[in-house]
């Protein structure tokens, strides 16, 4: 889907500040979504928003939350209070959930079990009220926020069971240039695919790269 296609909806990052959230607002913003950073602070939401430019503002996270859009990039051991206090504003939202359950050792990066199945199942568990789509876990926040880099060259994952959702997550996904969104199954197969995070930073460590996937034959 093109810019032109797309509708413009507003899209709010919980957690936003950080290089995930930041990178992300940057390409939607570039594109002309209205977008707003959360955060815990305010004030850093303000601050951080402004060193992203292109118009994106800053908020806490409850008025990011109000969003059509809401995507969620909290370091997973924040997800599940983070999102259980954000219930109430998440409701009716379509709520994006792009948190990897990692952990990292002396052998380097690994998933971690979590007892809904995924990040996103759990999300799903806490927002009965949201619809929630899984997507975003692959690309790197460093290629997001570099924009000499024309071309991110990549597929994007989106996984959920409202059709309708999926589909405006896959035309958000079509906005960044050279990124392809496509249905990859249903939230209860979110697992393997957060957890086929450790794998490409595996690759990006040993290949010094920024690794992105692409799916043949689509
Ligand atoms: N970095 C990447 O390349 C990448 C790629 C794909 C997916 N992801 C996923 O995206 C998520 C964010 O990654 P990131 O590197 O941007 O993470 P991060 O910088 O560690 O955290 C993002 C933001 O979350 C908020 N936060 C931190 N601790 C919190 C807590 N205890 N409770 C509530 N909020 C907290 C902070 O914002 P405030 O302090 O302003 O509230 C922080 O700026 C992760 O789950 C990661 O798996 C990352």
């Amino acid at each position: 889907m093109t810019a032109e296609q797309a509708p413009t909806r507003t899209i709010g990052i919980i957690g936003g500040t950080g290089p995930q959230g930041r990178g992300l607002a940057t390409r939607w913003a570039v594109a002309g979504v209205p977008v707003t950073l959360g955060s815990r602070d305010a004030a850093r939401a303000a601050e951080v928003a402004a060193e992203v430019g292109h118009g994106v503002r800053g908020a806490s996270n409850e008025v990011a939350a109000a969003s059509e859009v809401v995507v969620v990039t909290v370091p997973w051991d924040a997800h599940e209070v983070t999102l259980r206090a954000l219930a109430p504003a998440l409701r009716g939202r379509i709520v994006v959930d792009s948190v990897n359950p990692l952990g990292f050792d002396e052998r380097g990066p690994f998933a971690l079990p979590v007892l809904e199945g995924s990040a996103a199942q759990q999300a799903e568990a806490l927002l009965p009220e949201s619809t929630v789509v899984a997507a975003f876990h692959h690309v790197s926040a460093v290629t997001l926020a570099d924009l000499e880099v024309t071309d991110l060259d990549l597929d994007v994952l989106v996984l959920g069971d409202d059709r309708d959702a999926v589909d405006v997550v896959v035309g958000l996904a079509g906005l960044m240039p050279g990124v392809r969104g496509l249905y990859g199954g249903r939230l209860r197969n979110a697992h393997q695919v957060e957890a086929l995070t450790a794998n490409l930073i595996a690759i990006n460590r040993r290949y010094k790269a920024h690794a992105g996937l692409r799916i043949t034959d689509v």
